[in-house]
């Protein structure tokens, strides 16, 4: 099997490098080799051994019939979508670590991959290394799946957890997590909650086997999140994390992205640094909790591998259907009757008794709210 990588980034280098590297153990699971033929990148590349791959365009990869697998880790929904989609088309599994293009163009893309009888895959677009959307599919099959709760930014889970432990600032934090490669190339999706967004959306799209679109989601990030709020926070016993949920609502999806404060019987309150965490409650299996890196180059790209030698595995047929286009309503659920934690309102940080969140927001008059979980 050859192999087509667009984009040597963080992510499409560190595929490459996992692919030769392991190869024996990947020849081994896949019951063929698979090799890297072409990497597609603009750039130049002096000195660097993928000079032996690279091409500068995609029309190289798309004629060419002994490419059985492309492998996108450019990023975006412009020229990924277009690729990934000509790909598809031309009979080649897909393999993807882009939660925009999965969140935005998912229900295309997995249509053409039933009717060719291919694989979309896209294990690595959430969660990183964390097996998550394999697990849902496969180990979770014959489950109801009752409410997916994750922290599903690695940036902002480190940011939050270095300016808590670390007494550093926001934009110091920040630009560390961009120098490790976490962060987007812009870090507003990180920070103001779209990247988690997309993630719960496709989440719950797997757990439905529907369309839940992210712009249906409301979306808070991190960005009003003071040291002083996380300080009051633990003083309370709380950690302040960015929290995304999905919950089944019969036929409706509930869900939010928000800053929310966990307590410390939440499996998802020890989740710090790098590190994401999903809880899936299913009605039969009941809670089980995933956790590992959640960015950063070798962990996403195992993930990416893991879905190649899966598609090579099932060469000949779509190995999961995924979700088709009958879109899910999607209700707010951030603002239901529970706990809140109030903030900055000069009374000293507290937990309310269970209200709405426009009750506990009218309480704190400026101050700021964040859901107790
Ligand atoms: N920017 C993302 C994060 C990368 O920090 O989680 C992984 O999707």
């Amino acid at each position: 099997m050859k192999a087509a990588v667009l984009g040597y980034g963080t992510i499409g280098s560190g595929v490459v490098e996992i692919l030769e590297k392991n190869s024996a153990l990947i020849e081994r699971q896949a019951g063929r080799k698979v090799e890297v033929k072409y990497v597609l990148d603009l750039r130049e590349f002096p000195g660097d051994p993928v000079n032996k791959y690279l091409v500068h365009d995609f029309d190289v990869i798309a004629n060419d019939p002994e490419v059985d697998v492309v492998i996108e880790t450019m990023g975006g929904t412009g020229a990924a979508y277009t690729f990934v989609k000509a790909s598809l088309l031309a009979g080649k599994h897909a393999v993807t670590s882009n939660k925009a293009l999965v969140a935005k163009y998912g229900c295309e893309l997995l249509e053409i991959a039933r009717e060719k009888k291919i694989n979309f895959l896209f294990e690595a677009s959430v969660g990183g290394g964390i097996p998550i959307i394999r697990s849902m599919f496969s180990a979770l099959r014959g489950t109801n799946i009752k409410s997916v709760t994750g922290i599903l930014n690695g940036t902002t889970n480190f940011m939050l957890t270095k300016m808590l432990k670390e007494n550093r600032d926001y934009a110091d934090v920040l630009a560390e997590a961009q120098a490790l490669g976490f962060a987007e190339r812009d870090p507003s999706a990180d920070v103001e909650g779209f990247d988690a967004c997309r993630k719960i959306a496709i989440l719950a799209s797997v757990a439905t086997g529907k369309f839940v679109d992210f712009e249906d989601i409301s979306t808070r990030g991190i960005t009003d999140v003071t040291k002083e709020d996380m300080e009051a926070a633990a003083g309370l016993g709380l950690s302040l994390k960015l929290v995304a949920r999905y919950e089944a609502m019969g036929e409706k999806a509930g869900a939010f992205v928000c800053p929310a404060a966990l307590t410390s019987q939440n499996p998802l309150a020890n989740v710090n640094g790098v590190v994401n965490g999903v809880l899936v409650d299913g009605e039969e299996s009941e809670e089980l909790l995933f956790t590992g890196p959640g960015a950063g180059k070798l962990p996403t790209a195992s993930a990416v591998v893991a879905d190649v030698v899966e598609a090579v595995i099932y060469s000949d047929r779509t190995v999961y259907g995924g979700w088709t286009d009958e879109k899910l309503q999607v209700e707010d659920i951030s603002g239901i009757r529970r706990q809140y934690l109030i903030t900055g309102t000069g009374a000293g940080a507290y937990v309310t008794e269970p209200m709405t969140r426009a009750e506990a927001e009218a309480k704190a008059a400026g101050g700021r709210v964040y859901p107790v979980l």
